[in-house]
């Protein structure tokens, strides 16, 4: 599996790829606003800051809903950085315009996906990548894994290439079950990759060996 960080803060971006285990970035325009970050200008050297510091793809998210604003936006953006992929929400004119990025080479993710037959739209139309949403699913009491399980089920038999990037990744038990249901990719605020790292036996285990060393190692 792969790690994404869901974010907009370069900080953070930094942060993770300093861990030596960062894959690649996406935001929204939500991520982009919480970072301060407004203002078309703006927004456009932010991404093409993102794409200096990270080698992999970095999903930038078009505003316009209609066909011919999400084909100029989406152009336009892709020109930003060479591993910018354009993110589009799951609607009509959105799916029709990932069919039109696809056939010119342009990497999408299709955003706002919740159900199975979205993502097999997503797939029709040549997504690189499809975002389902796991906490949000969650948040309304259905099964945000059980999802990503099916949707990986659908492509595994259907033989898509359009990988799985679970995505509104909430704690580290998501990250884990979305690993185990068949995700390619979890795209993670950096608290749900760092929450990988705790364990208190870790911390136990860890304390008792230096004890250890320094009984017999008395400086
Ligand atoms: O990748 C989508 C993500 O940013 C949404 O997360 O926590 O707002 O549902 P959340």
């Amino acid at each position: 599996m792969r790690f994404f960080i869901d974010t907009a803060d370069l900080d953070q971006i930094k942060e993770a790829k300093e861990l030596g285990i960062l894959d690649g970035v996406t935001t929204n325009p939500s991520l982009m606003a919480k970072s301060g970050i407004t203002g078309a200008k703006n927004i456009e050297d932010h991404y093409k800051k993102i794409c200096e510091v990270v080698d992999g793809d970095v999903s930038a998210e078009v505003i316009a809903t209609d066909f011919k604003g999400i084909v100029s936006e989406g152009e336009y953006l892709a020109t930003l950085a060479p591993n910018i992929v354009v993110k589009v929400p799951m609607i009509k004119d959105g799916i029709k315009a990932i069919s039109h990025f696809s056939s010119k080479g342009i990497k999408t993710n299709c955003t706002l996906v919740f159900s199975a037959g979205q993502a097999i739209l997503a797939a029709k139309a040549g997504a690189t990548y499809i975002s389902p949403f796991v906490g949000r699913i969650d948040d309304i009491n259905w099964d945000g894994i059980a999802l990503i399980r099916d949707i990986a089920e659908i492509y595994a038999v259907q033989m898509y290439d359009t990988e799985i990037l679970a995505a509104s990744i909430r704690n580290a038990k998501h990250i884990v079950d979305s690993a185990r249901a068949g995700a390619d990719i979890a795209t993670c605020p950096l608290h749900t990759i760092t929450g990988l790292f705790k364990h208190p036996l870790t911390d136990i285990g860890l304390e008792k060996f230096l004890a250890d060393h320094r009984k017999g190692n008395p400086s």
